[in-house]
């Protein structure tokens, strides 16, 4: 079995830092041609859902459109914050005034790094060219704005950290590391969090390979999955943690259960980067933003 990154055509320059991460912790090659086992990065490919790839194509789809992964966590009953998906502006209007005691949310189903959601109080803050079916979500009220983080690799959930303003006072509802919230390490997660995260990535197809799960945590305690997020196409999971032993962690885990799937590893007994000159210096920020054009999801 032959493995490959796979890299290429016009976006591939959003994922060339994570490609070379890849290489140096999976001792795999970046290449044009598929091979018979891939972790696809950015590829220009109509038949892309034939070919072999580590993380599933369609779970790589799902983690990219918001109103997808509701449509795997309704499914699954995985608890998150109330969300709908209207198709028109009639429904949201209907919902809007059948809930006035509840805060909305009318996300932008394809984006990151919390581009562009907004409070909707009346139909007529819709902006123009919105994408639709529409997503609609319950805002969950928080004293100070935090998102909680697990990762998961074969089936095993690791790492879990927090993003809030280092500013208590900014109160800015939107949290994540593009807009400036920093990672914060040293909480553990409980087991409904891990319970919630685990079905948030069962759903959606993320669990066997590697996937992320974005979780609120309620006044009330309650644990939310918010998003999942993955590596590929349309965007990747951000590596600018400020934690190398999770780097690492990660990058670990990810080379041997990718050649779990091959045969024996290129590294022998214990696992270590490719090259002693691999630097967690290239590290730059997670959100791919490859901007999902209508139709290419
Ligand atoms: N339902 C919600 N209740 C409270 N805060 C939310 C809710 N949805 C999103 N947020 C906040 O907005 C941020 C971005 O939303 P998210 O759904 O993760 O989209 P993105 O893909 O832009 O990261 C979250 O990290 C969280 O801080
Ligand atoms: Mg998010």
């Amino acid at each position: 079995m032959i493995p490959a990154i796979i890299n290429q055509g016009g976006g591939k320059w959003a994922f060339e830092n994570l490609a070379y991460i890849l290489s140096e912790s999976l001792w795999v090659d970046i290449q044009e041609d598929f091979g018979d086992l891939n972790y696809i990065l950015c590829v220009d490919n109509d038949e892309i859902n034939k070919i072999a790839s580590f993380i599933p194509i369609d779970s790589i789809k799902i983690a990219a459109d918001k109103r997808k992964i509701e449509e795997r966590f309704n499914a699954f009953g995985v608890p998150r914050p109330r969300t709908i998906i209207p198709s028109n502006a009639k429904e949201i209007e209907a919902i809007l005034s059948e809930n006035d005691q509840l805060k909305w949310i009318l996300k932008y189903p394809t984006g990151c790094g919390a581009i562009n959601h907004r409070f909707i109080e009346n139909v007529s803050q819709i902006p123009k060219g919105w994408p639709k079916p529409f997503l609609l979500q319950e805002f969950i009220e928080l004293q100070r704005p935090e998102v909680y983080r697990l990762y998961c690799v074969d089936g095993e959930i690791f790492g879990f950290n927090a993003r809030r303003f280092k500013d208590k006072n900014i109160k800015n509802p939107w949290v994540a590391h593009a807009q400036g919230a920093i990672y914060e390490y040293g909480e553990s997660p409980d087991k409904e969090a891990v319970e919630v995260a685990t079905k948030a990535l069962i759903s959606t197809g993320l669990y066997y390979s590697f996937g992320i799960v974005d979780l609120l945590k309620s006044q009330d305690k309650k644990w939310y999955a918010l998003e999942v997020g993955t590596d590929g196409i349309y965007n990747y999971v951000d590596r600018d943690i400020e934690n190398e032993t999770l780097i690492n962690e990660i990058n670990e885990r990810l080379a041997k259960a990718f050649w779990k799937r091959i045969g024996s590893p290129p590294w022998g007994i214990n696992w270590k980067y490719r090259n002693q000159k691999y630097s967690t210096n290239l590290l730059d920020s997670g959100c791919a933003s490859i901007d999902i054009k209508d139709g290419r999801s």
